[in-house]
């Protein structure tokens, strides 16, 4: 099956520092990828040179085998690549509901775009917020609502930035039965997730970023088992893990 994402040899610096450091990999459709790696470790601008969201200084992304240089975020997301972000952004007079059709209206005409937004707080479990103020949100249903959003505009991949970073275990599990569930409908996931038990949990594969570079790429039993990833950054947490 030919891979839906291939990233190539990406790279960002700010200033002197590289951000991202000659990063390669690749999706193949229906898969759920997790990215660990620590903080300032260059996971969200990974995301954002994916999103088009920034050029990379060098390297390229492709999506369903056409190159997405020099394409905007919204063109990207028409194609049907969309991300998260880590930190919500709204605009403070919009409801829940105001903001899942706004992100509906990428494809929709308004009264669809409105009904398509109830049908997706639905599916994620928000239907009873809909007309709530998202900073009045506890923060599992403000991370809910990120997933709805992208959702909204009928994704085939998504880059999903820490959407379950600060839930409890119990909390978490409604944003992963519901990645299982649009998994089982045909879509394909990049995370960045930090808590191990999360991630050892939904990951086919896992990448570990260091200082911008991928240090590491394989099934969660052989990230468990590298001893270079044990010992120099997740070794705690894996032990935490089982
Ligand atoms: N727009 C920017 N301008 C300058 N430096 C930046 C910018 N964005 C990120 N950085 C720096 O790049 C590095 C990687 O940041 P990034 O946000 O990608 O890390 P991260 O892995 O997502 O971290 P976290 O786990 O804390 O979310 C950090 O040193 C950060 O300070
Ligand atoms: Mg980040």
């Amino acid at each position: 099956m030919s891979p839906i994402l291939q990233v190539s040899h990406v790279t960002k610096s700010f200033g002197g520092l590289k951000a991202v450091d000659d990063v390669s990999f690749e999706v193949e459709p229906g898969r759920i990828i997790v990215i660990i790696g620590p903080n300032g470790a260059g996971k969200t601008t990974l995301f954002n040179l994916i999103s088009g969201f920034m050029p990379p200084d060098d390297g390229e992304v492709a999506f369903e085998g056409a190159s997405l240089a020099g394409r905007p975020p919204p063109h990207i997301a028409r194609l049907g690549l969309v991300r998260s972000f880590q930190i919500m952004q709204v605009f403070p007079d919009m409801s829940v509901r105001d903001v899942v059709t706004a992100a509906a209206l990428l494809r929709l005409p308004m009264n669809a775009a409105v009904e398509w937004a109830d049908d997706v707080l639905a599916e994620v479990g928000l239907a009873h917020k809909a007309d709530a103020k998202p900073p009045s949100l506890s923060l599992q249903d403000r991370k809910l609502l990120e997933i709805a959003k992208c959702i909204a505009t009928r994704p085939k991949l998504l880059l999903l930035d820490e959407v379950m970073a600060g839930l409890t275990l119990a909390e978490a599990s409604t944003p992963l039965a519901l990645i299982r569930r649009m998994r089982e409908q045909g879509l394909t996931f990049v995370l960045v997730e930090h808590v191990m038990p999360i991630v050892m949990d939904i990951a086919d594969r896992i990448i570990v970023i260091n200082f911008g570079r991928k240090v590491a790429e394989g099934s969660p039993k052989e990230i468990v088992n590298d001893q270079a990833v044990r010992d120099a950054y997740f070794g705690e947490a894996i032990d935490a893990a089982h």
